[in-house]
């Protein structure tokens, strides 16, 4: 079996508890499949700011560059968010690395767990069998355009920019999604304010003549945060530029009952990087109570994007066990004392026990 190289860079936070966790995963479906990956760590966030004075260290870059494929923990620490005036700042480092790798895809599925339907604030009738995929831009747009701030401090813009070969990519990943899915994509935007929006219609519009299969719609972005509350089983696939998929798809974790739950995929066309969406959680650092499942997930679609299916597979499933089961954090089970290595290491003895039984 070929030799995947990994980089790993766990960040600031929870980001090396849960990474570590996830490692330890990854090492007993290694064994399992008989797959052969290379680990090699490096700095990245505020960590990287205060050892190198840098986010995001040249060395870090090219280890990514050259990996395979990078697993990323999390970034952020409270003492620069509290600080208007930090010339550098953690999340430059995420930033800058996703525009280096040209990770222009943010995927991030969202669905509802039948056993944990109690556990989110939505009713369960308005949120069973929800299973959506958001597909959000994520090198371009207002996160990246021209910005300002005067001397004084008293005016300051972001600009938000797209040119059409931006976003015809991830159009086109997003339809070949809904090709394998419902076959239905929701543009979400803003079109009836801000020109970069139209421009998204059109190319949408476009680009949908190739998939006559697929059913195009249009959604505002503050209607979508509505529906995607009242009646999130309507969406199949959501498409939508950097900012609004930032937002909504925070906003989508609610449905699964955890932020915690949410893996993501960021895509281009040579290199991935796979990364829980939620941030460091500074205040669960060091304390074990950090859910493990989205990075654990998130290393799941690693494994799909290097052609391991059957250790996704895998993963996926024993992650589901350990849910049906509640064998799962505090933010999923109140009454829950699972320490974040005690529901890696269920997840690890359950894929260790379905490969005896089933062995694959
Ligand atoms: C995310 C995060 C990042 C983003 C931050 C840390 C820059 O919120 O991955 O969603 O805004 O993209
Ligand atoms: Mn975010």
């Amino acid at each position: 079996m070929k030799t995947h190289k990994i980089a790993v860079l766990s960040g600031d936070g929870i980001g090396p508890e849960v990474v570590s966790e996830t490692i330890k995963v990854l090492k007993v479906v290694e064994q399992i499949f008989k797959y052969n990956f290379e680990f090699e760590e490096a700095l990245i966030g505020a960590i990287a700011i205060d050892e190198t004075g840098n986010p995001l260290p040249d060395a870090t870059l090219q280890l990514c560059k050259d990996a395979d494929a990078v697993l990323f923990g999390s970034i952020g620490d409270p003492k620069y968010d509290n600080n208007p005036n930090a010339k550098v700042r953690p999340e430059q480092g995420l930033l800058k690395l996703r525009k280096e790798l040209g990770l222009f895809a943010n995927i991030r599925p969202i669905k509802a767990y039948e056993s944990l339907l109690g556990k989110s604030p939505l009713k369960r009738s308005h949120i069973e069998e929800t299973d959506m995929v958001i597909f959000r831009e994520l090198i371009n747009g207002i996160y990246f355009g021209e910005k300002f701030t005067s001397e004084d401090g008293t005016h300051a813009y972001d600009t938000c920019s797209y040119h059409r070969k931006d976003i015809e990519e991830i159009t086109h990943l997003a339809f070949q999604e809904a090709m394998k899915r419902r076959k239905k994509v929701m543009l979400v935007d803003k079109a009836n304010v801000l020109d970069t929006s139209r421009l998204w219609r059109k190319v949408a519009m476009d680009i949908s003549q190739e998939y006559p299969e697929v059913e195009l719609d249009f959604l505002f972005v503050d209607n979508a945060a509505m529906q995607l509350i009242i009646n999130p089983k309507q969406f199949d696939v959501i498409l939508t530029e950097n900012m609004f998929g930032d937002i909504i798809s925070d906003e989508g974790s609610v449905i699964g009952g955890s932020i915690g739950l949410l893996p993501s995929a960021s895509i281009g066309t040579e290199n991935a990087l796979f990364e829980p969406i939620h941030g460091s959680y500074p205040q669960a650092e060091g304390k074990g109570i950090a859910n493990p499942m989205a990075s654990i997930l998130s290393a799941a679609m690693m494994l799909r994007y290097l052609g391991l299916e059957d250790g996704a597979k895998a993963i996926e499933n024993a992650v589901e066990n350990a849910i049906n089961n509640l064998i799962v954090t505090s933010d999923l089970d109140e009454t829950s004392d699972y320490s974040t290595s005690v529901v890696a290491n269920y997840i690890a003895k359950i894929l260790l026990s379905d490969h005896d039984h089933h062995s694959y």
